[in-house]
């Protein structure tokens, strides 16, 4: 008795995560950067790593804050009296702002800072110089000020495509000291909603509409669901501000609210020419908010600091992008996402580059259009994510040997890439001479966390590298026992140490902050010292004998789609909003192109009828309640969920019903034989089915 109720729990225990159905490859051999772009790269020095030592921590990172130009330098780089809620660059002022616009504009007045690409491709590229942009950015903060009584500390939500006119609007905030919350342009009105509460913003920024894969889609219609879903829940927004995707016309069906709706083209004629004084800002008083997903149902609002921040993307975008002030850099991520705050905006900015932002989806027409935009710019760094090389790859493999562009350097992130994609992103997409960082890093961390530097590292196709200087990792079992590097065993990663660049709380939510990511390794709550502060990613990974880590997926419940992290829960509570779902499980499926994606099982209430039209309302709900990225690939109406004896639904069973592997022990589930049913009913009749493929898959844990 007391032996079946302790394997019980240890079944309740197991979920399947994303690593336990991590890939795992074989080493592979290494590469190297050749003599050009060695000749030219920012970071030469193998000191590097011994400067950031240990031994120089935090000093270290004065390194980086020196990019930037301070108001005011500060006395104190870490203040660790608050533990874990670190402060950086204590008693230094700053503004970003000034840093990322301002400072450029004696030497690089008429230098293009970004260079803004339309789907449409008849449409031409729009060009935003220095002058531009800082022309642009003071007209909309004194909007923004004047129009909209925002000041230092308030909240906005910003819901827009990828325009120039979204870093203007952000960079317009960060003038004022006005916190920005960008919301990715994907997501759903519900979804923008729920971020509105929780941020308690009274301002909302948005567009007409936007251009994706050929269609005009209609965007402000987001804007009213937002604003409805925050005013039944409590908040309410004052004024909508919304750009027009074409100058002079309005492009949406969608009618405007008298009163709460306000054309930006229009009041911008007000404040042509306007100035603001850029608000010198504390380093730690916050920059932005970036809602992320966790195991919960609620998203994080990830809060991200001013000097910190600023100074962590700065020196990363310089040393591992390798970022020159002549270079035309392109990252295709969404600025909705960590990746474009800190890699199309923020770091570039800073470093003065020209960044380069398009509009739409990268194969369209064609999947020849990456390259034609590149060799049209003459785009010089190309930065963008597994799912999409994956995708460029199928569709087009010999298309980027048909445009003339050279890339110096290439970045990767957000999945693991497998070996054989990493090969075609350098062979082809590179030439073989772009030298390739494979940079892993969360919402939360600012910037990256792991990764080669370019001109001094060998790549490993695979493995994200070495971590970044400063950063000081380490892998404990779930027991919180550290599994040495070379060990050949996978485990959970943490960062021992603070950096600049993370964030500083969940906003609104400290206890969660604290509970989600020191709870699980800190030695010991009262103490000062960040030694006792591991830092819990949520990631497994391995650490292989030459220093070289490989990330394995989440081990939470966050599935990573195509780079951009999901909650299971979050999921299960949007099929929940079906009043005829009575309950639902979502598992990750590994997919070839979108690395996971979810899959959905339900059980309905009793006398509902499963069928299509089911299955398509509950997808629906997903995308209504978060947005069409979170769509489930397959909804599968069962007849009951497989559960302990003592209720909890085992999600692990399913998971590996999906994913063809092998669902183990069953035999103290309340309901067994379900499984069987639902296998069939998933992989059909016949003995159970190895997902067939390259990838081996194994469970977490094993020796890799
Ligand atoms: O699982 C890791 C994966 O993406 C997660 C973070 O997602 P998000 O906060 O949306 O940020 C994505 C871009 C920074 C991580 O927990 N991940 C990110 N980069 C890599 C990666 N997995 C493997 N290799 C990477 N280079």
């Amino acid at each position: 008795m007391a032996e079946a109720r302790g394997r019980e729990m240890r079944e309740e225990e197991v979920r399947l995560s994303e690593a336990e159905i991590a890939v795992h490859w074989k080493e592979e051999a290494l590469y190297y950067p050749g003599p050009k772009f060695i000749g030219q790269a920012n970071l030469t020095d193998p000191a590097v790593t011994e400067r950031f030592s240990e031994k120089n921590f935090p000093e270290c990172f004065r390194e980086y804050a020196d990019l930037l130009t301070w108001d005011k330098y500060w006395h104190t780089t870490l203040d660790t009296s608050k533990a874990p809620f670190w402060k950086w660059f204590v008693g230094g002022r700053i503004n970003v702002s000034k840093n990322c616009v301002d400072r450029h504009l004696e030497k690089h007045r008429n230098k293009a800072a970004i260079l803004w690409v339309p789907e449409p491709e008849d449409e031409p590229t729009v060009v935003i110089t220095f002058q531009d942009l800082y022309n642009r950015v003071n007209e909309m903060a004194a909007l923004l000020r004047d129009h909209c009584g925002l000041k230092k500390g308030d909240r906005v939500t910003i819901h827009m495509p990828m325009v120039a006119e979204l870093p203007v609007t952000m960079l317009a905030c960060a003038r004022l000291g006005v916190i920005h919350s960008v919301v990715f342009g994907g997501f759903s009105g519900e979804a923008c909603g729920a971020r509105i509460v929780d941020s308690a913003s009274r301002v909302l920024i948005t567009m007409d509409g936007y251009y994706r894969s050929g269609k005009l889609l209609d965007h402000k219609v987001n804007a009213d669901i937002a604003v409805k879903k925050a005013a039944d829940e409590g908040t309410t927004v004052e004024k909508v501000l919304i750009w027009q995707r074409h100058r002079d016309k309005y492009s949406s069906p969608t009618p405007l609210v008298a009163g709460r709706d306000f054309v930006v083209n229009d009041l911008l004629k007000t404040f042509a020419g306007a100035r603001v004084e850029p608000v010198s800002m504390p380093a730690e008083d916050p920059l932005f908010l970036m809602y992320t997903s966790g195991s919960t149902g609620k998203p994080k609002g990830c809060q991200h600091s001013t000097g910190g921040y600023l100074a962590y993307v700065t020196g990363t975008s310089k040393y591992i992008q390798d970022i020159h002030t002549t270079d035309v850099y392109w990252c295709m991520a969404d600025i909705g996402w960590i990746t474009g705050h800190s890699y199309i905006v923020y770091g570039p900015l800073a470093l003065a580059a020209t960044t380069v932002m398009y509009e739409g989806v990268p194969t369209y027409p064609d999947a020849g259009r990456p390259w034609r935009i590149a060799e049209r710019l003459g785009v010089n760094i190309f930065h963008t994510s597994p799912t999409a090389i994956r995708a460029l790859r199928k569709l087009g493999p010999d298309e980027p040997k048909k445009y003339h562009y050279s890339f110096k350097c290439m970045t990767t992130v957000g999945e693991p890439i497998e070996p054989e994609a990493w090969k075609w992103y350098y062979d082809v997409v590179g030439r073989g001479e772009a030298a390739i960082t494979d940079t892993w890093w969360q919402t939360e961390n600012g910037g990256f966390l792991c990764s080669t530097k370019p001109a001094i590292d060998a790549m490993k196709p695979g493995s994200t590298g070495p971590p970044m200087p400063g950063i000081y990792p380490i892998i404990y079992d779930e027991q919180g026992k550290e599994i040495p590097v070379g060990a050949g065993k996978a485990g959970n990663i943490c960062i021992r140490n603070p950096w600049p660049g993370m964030f500083q709380t969940i906003w609104g939510d400290p206890d969660r902050f604290v509970k989600t990511y020191y709870a699980k390794y800190n030695k010991n709550k009262t103490s000062t010292d960040w030694h006792d502060w591991p830092y819990f990613a949520g990631d497994g990974a391995v650490w292989a004998p030459d220093g070289y880590i490989r990330i394995l997926g989440r081990v939470d419940d966050v599935i990573n789609v195509a780079g951009h992290r999901l909650g299971t829960k979050e999921i299960e509570s949007a099929c929940l909003t079906v009043p005829e779902v009575a309950e639902a499980a979502v598992v990750p499926v590994v997919d070839p192109e979108k690395g996971r994606v979810p899959e959905v099982y339900i059980a309905l209430k009793p006398g509902v009828k499963a069928d299509k039209a089911m299955e398509e309302k509950i997808g629906k709900a997903v995308e209504t309640v978060i947005g069409k990225i979170a769509r489930p690939r397959t909804v599968r109406i069962v007849p009951d969920m497989p559960k302990t004896r003592s209720g909890k639904i085992m999600r692990r069973v399913l998971a590996s019903i999906s994913n063809r592997m092998d669902y183990g022990d069953i035999t103290t589930l309340a309901n067994p034989e379900v499984v069987e049913q639902i296998r069939v009913q998933v992989q059909g009749a016949g003995p159970v089915q190895k997902q067939a493929g390259p990838e081996d898959i194994k469970a977490f844990g094993k020796d890799a």
